[in-house]
C-alpha cells in the first residue's frame, strides 16, 4: 500500500450546494419589494406539503419553532411528561421544557442510534402526553411501533424530522401520513437548506391553523393580508405567540432546493457508495445499520470506532482525521450528559448507557452534495490510513 498523503487544503465537514438557481431566486425576492412572510412563503408551504404528502405545511424560522408550536398547540405543560431520545440535538428536549414539562429520555438501539419503542414503553406513566421520536441521522424512527404506543396510551406523536427530508418509512416520505406533527429543519447543514429555516406538517386542520397563528405573535392576520390591496390594518391577538414565521428570502432559497432535491441526494448516495465499499470490512470501524422498513435520507454518515481494536481513543481519532485535513463532527454528545440536563435532573452517563456509549465511539464524517467522489475517496483513505497505524 502506497504512503498515505496529506492534501494540503482543509476539507470542510458541510457545505451549502448552491447552483445559479439559487442566486438568482433569492435576487428575484430582493429585487420584488417583499423580503417578510409573503407569496413565496405560501407558495413554499404549498409544494412542501405537496411533496411529502401532508395536507398542511407551516413555513417557519427553525425546526426548533416546529417543535415547540407542536406541544403548545396541544396544550401540553407543567406537570406533563414527554418522552424523547438522548441522542440528539437539544432543541428536541428543549422544546418540552419550553413549554414547561418535563422530558423523559428513552434509550436508543445501537446498532442505529433511533429512539427504542421497547425502552419508550417503559418511560409511559400517567403523566406521558407526547412523544418526539427523532428520525436520527436520516433513518426513520419505527413509526407502527411508536405510533401504536401513542394509540394505546392517547399521546401526541411530534416527529423530529430536522434530518429527515428525503427519509421514507415503508416506502412514504415520512411526512406522508402524519399522525401527528412533523417538524423539518432547512439549517444550513441539512438535505434542504436555507441557512435557518423549517416547517411544521401536519393533516390536522385546527393543529395547522393554530400553529399559523401562533407562529406570528398571536395576529388573526399575517401582513402579507393586512398589506394587501383589500387587506386591513385591524387585527387582533388571540393568543400570545410567537415570532418563529419563515419569510420570502429564506423561502425563495428552499423553493430552489426543493426542486433540486433528487439531484442532490443522487450525489449524497455517490459518497455514501464510496464511504460503505471502503469500511466494510474494517475491524476498527462498526457501521450504522439501516433497518427494512426504511430509506436512509443519507443526512449524516456516522461512523462508529471499535475501541477495543485500536490504540486511541475516539476523540484522539478526531484530532487524527483533523491533521489529515478532514473536518468531523459528532452526532450528538448524548443530552442527559450536557450540564443544563445534569444539573436539572442529576443524570448520570450511566442512565442511558446505550445513548452514552454510541455517543462517545460516534464521527460523523463529510457526507454534502457538493462534496465530489474524488473528495470522498480521500476521507476514506484517510479514515483507512488512521486505522492501519492505530489498530490492533
Ligand atoms: C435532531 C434535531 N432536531 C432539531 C434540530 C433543530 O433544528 P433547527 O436548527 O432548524 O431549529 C436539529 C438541528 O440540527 C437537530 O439535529
Amino acid at each position: 500500500m502506497s504512503e498515505f498523503k496529506v492534501r494540503d487544503n482543509w476539507m470542510a465537514f458541510c457545505l451549502p450546494d448552491i447552483s445559479e438557481a439559487e442566486v438568482q431566486a433569492v435576487s428575484d425576492t430582493i429585487r420584488s419589494g417583499w423580503w417578510a412572510k409573503g407569496p413565496r412563503t405560501i407558495e413554499f408551504e404549498k409544494q412542501f406539503a405537496e411533496y411529502v404528502g401532508a395536507k398542511y405545511c407551516v413555513g417557519l424560522n427553525s425546526c426548533t419553532a416546529a417543535l415547540h408550536l407542536s406541544l403548545v398547540a396541544q396544550g401540553i405543560g407543567p406537570g406533563d411528561e414527554v418522552i424523547t431520545t438522548p441522542l440528539t440535538f437539544a432543541a428536541s428536549a428543549n422544546t418540552i421544557l419550553h413549554v414547561g414539562a418535563t422530558p423523559v429520555f428513552a434509550d436508543i438501539d445501537p446498532d442505529t442510534g433511533l429512539i427504542d419503542p421497547v425502552e419508550i414503553e417503559k418511560k409511559i406513566t400517567n403523566k406521558t402526553r407526547a412523544i418526539v421520536p427523532v428520525h436520527y441521522s436520516g433513518l426513520a424512527a419505527d413509526l407502527d411501533a411508536i405510533g401504536a404506543l401513542c394509540d394505546q396510551h392517547n399521546l401526541f406523536l411530534s416527529e423530529d424530522a430536522a434530518h429527515a427530508v428525503e427519509t421514507r418509512y415503508k416506502g412514504e416520505l415520512v411526512g406522508h401520513h402524519p399522525r401527528g406533527a412533523v417538524s423539518y429543519s432547512f439549517y444550513a447543514t441539512k438535505n434542504l437548506a436555507c441557512g435557518e429555516g423549517g416547517a411544521l406538517v401536519t393533516d390536522d386542520p385546527e393543529l395547522a391553523a393554530k400553529a399559523r397563528v401562533l407562529s406570528t405573535h398571536g395576529m388573526s392576520a399575517g401582513s402579507w393580508n393586512r398589506y394587501g390591496k383589500g387587506g386591513s390594518w385591524r387585527y387582533d391577538i388571540e393568543e400570545p405567540g410567537y415570532k418563529y414565521n419563515m419569510f420570502d428570502i429564506q423561502a425563495s432559497l428552499a423553493g430552489v432546493q426543493l426542486s433540486r432535491m433528487s439531484d442532490m441526494q443522487r450525489r449524497r448516495f455517490q459518497v455514501v457508495e464510496v464511504y460503505e465499499e471502503a469500511f466494510k470490512d474494517v475491524p476498527q470501524l462498526r457501521l450504522q445499520k439501516t433497518p427494512e422498513y426504511c430509506h436512509h435520507s443519507r443526512h449524516l454518515y456516522i461512523l462508529r470506532i471499535v475501541a477495543e481494536r485500536l490504540t486511541i481513543s475516539r476523540d484522539q481519532f478526531i484530532e487524527e482525521l483533523k491533521a489529515r485535513n478532514v473536518g468531523v463532527s459528532v452526532h450528538f454528545i448524548a443530552l442527559h450528559t450536557m450540564s443544563a440536563y445534569t444539573k436539572r435532573f442529576g443524570y448520570t452517563p450511566e442512565d442511558f448507557p446505550k445513548a452514552y456509549d454510541f455517543s462517545e465511539s460516534e464521527i460523523s464524517l463529510p457526507l454534502y452534495s457538493s462534496l465530489s467522489v474524488e473528495d470522498a475517496k480521500y476521507v476514506a483513505e484517510a479514515v483507512l490510513d488512521i486505522c492501519k497505524k492505530f489498530g490492533k
